[in-house]
């Protein structure tokens, strides 16, 4: 059982809001204008409430947040800080494991991110992406819907080594139901969100278990042979865990990337002529390969921009492990952290017009990123640093290579309505429509 983290802050600035409800009708649905409020009147170390007043220190800008992920990362714990996530993704996930135990799974697992493994996986990607983008050519689309399930059996095909079809719908569903149980406040009464969420972990997990032996005997290259190896002596609960986890971490980014890559693409058509335009070299015959990916740099820019405005993971946790020191405040032992990428990339003193999608900001000539290295972050840093980012990468490249081949895309409405927990994805559907090219 782990314990509850500390509340009494002395010394710290900081607002306990409403009772009961602390400040989170200020935090929703987009955190970002209170927390910048919060900023201007506190600096970049306060405290401010969730739900059921539980405190929350917020560390924001590139400074800070270097001392938490980085240089003093040794006093935060991820282990205690995802510990209500945890409970429904697995408590062995490699997301939420600390020091050695940590590094030894990290090092199991880097070799299905190797640059010859992501060789392989661009035809993979390639295969499940025209299979999608050919059905949307006769059926009219459900695009979030859609994406989703193709970012999930890419995933599926790929780290996990299996071809899911008929299940990719269902494990979808299950997972977002783990992944929207973390989001709730009410106990597991039959029916709530947190119900849902651990019958559906009980689907995923039997769904892994069943297939560990025959992993064991005859191992493939992706991410489950890794963990199923008998070296790195993973139960099978852990090797669920894990697979679990990987599974989540992978394939919603990667889906709410995509969604708000094609809007932002639908608001600057100027951009998606420039991408089509660069990625056409990817459609020759033999074109499509990491290396001609990594060589389109406007197709990186615009992945850029769009990840500072739109990081699917806005936010994340830890928690301190020792009393431990950040701008000059002493933060004590056993504290919630709230890290905030989406913070950092609005800031106008690094990125000017910040709330303005503008991909030639990470053009050479300017690089409004290069003054600090956390200044761009929407895959973390240190030593959890995004194991897939890459594989992100490359997957949103070919992507959009067979969409734009294809297709336009047009808004139907300028605004979007977000979600920014637990993964940032538009409320219900993405506001455009695909025209044939
Ligand atoms: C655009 C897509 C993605 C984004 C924005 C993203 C973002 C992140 C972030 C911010 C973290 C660190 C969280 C923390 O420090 O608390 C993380 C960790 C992780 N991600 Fe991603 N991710 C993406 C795609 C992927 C993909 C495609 C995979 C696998 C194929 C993946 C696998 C992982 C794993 C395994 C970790 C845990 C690493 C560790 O603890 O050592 N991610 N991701």
């Amino acid at each position: 059982m782990v314990r509850k983290p500390n509340q009494k802050l002395p010394g710290l600035p900081g607002t306990i809001g409403l009772p009961l409800i602390g400040d989170l009708p200020r935090l929703l649905p987009d955190p970002l204008p209170y927390i910048q409020r919060l900023h201007s009147r506190y600096g970049n170390v306060f405290y401010a409430c969730f739900a059921l007043n539980r405190k929350s220190v917020f560390v924001l800008g590139p400074e800070a947040t270097e001392q938490v992920l980085v240089t003093k990362a040794g006093s935060f714990s991820n282990t205690l800080g995802y510990a209500d996530q945890s409970q429904y993704l697995g408590e062995e996930g490699i997301l939420f494991r600390d020091g050695t135990s940590h590094t030894e799974l990290r090092r199991a697992i880097n070799p299905a991110f190797a640059p010859d493994q992501l060789t392989r996986y661009v035809a993979v990607m390639d295969y499940g992406v025209q299979e999608q983008i050919g059905y949307w050519r006769k059926e009219t689309p459900s695009l979030l819907d859609d994406i989703n399930v193709l970012t999930l059996r890419i995933a599926a095909r790929t780290i996990v080594g299996v071809q899911i079809e008929d299940e990719a719908k269902e494990i979808n569903e299950h997972i977002v139901n783990m992944l929207r149980s973390m989001t709730s406040i009410a106990p597991p009464i039959p029916g709530s969100r947190k119900w849902r969420g651990l019958k559906s972990r009980a689907w995923v997990q039997a769904f892994f278990r069943q297939q560990i032996n025959q992993r064991r005997n005859e191992p493939g290259d992706d991410v489950f042979s890794c963990l199923c190896s008998t070296e790195l002596g993973l139960d099978a609960d852990a090797i669920v865990d894990n697979m679990v986890g990987i599974l989540a971490a992978s394939y919603e980014t990667t889906a709410s990337a995509i969604a708000m890559m094609t809007y932002a693409l639908a608001s600057k058509p100027m951009w998606q002529d420039r991408l089509r335009d660069e990625l056409s070299c990817l459609l020759e015959p033999g074109g499509m390969t990491v290396e001609a990916i990594r060589n389109c740099e406007q197709t990186s820019w615009v992945f850029k921009e769009s990840l500072r405005l739109y990081s699917p993971l806005s936010y994340f946790p830890r928690r301190t492990v020792e009393d431990v020191e950040v701008e000059g405040y002493s933060i004590p032992a056993n504290t919630a952290i709230t890290v905030a990428p989406r913070f950092t990339h609005h800031m106008s003193s690094i990125y000017p017009q910040p709330d303005t999608f503008d991909p030639g900001r990470f053009s050479p000539e300017r690089r409004e990123d290069r003054v600090h290295s956390l200044a761009w972050m929407p895959f973390g840093k240190g030593a959890h640093t995004c194991a897939g980012m890459h594989f992100a990468q490359i997957e949103v490249a070919v992507f959009f290579a067979r969409l734009l081949e294809q297709f336009s895309v047009e808004l139907t409405n300028e605004r979007v309505r977000l979600n920014f927990v637990p993964v940032l994805k538009p409320n219900q559907s993405i506001p455009m429509r695909l025209v044939s090219q």
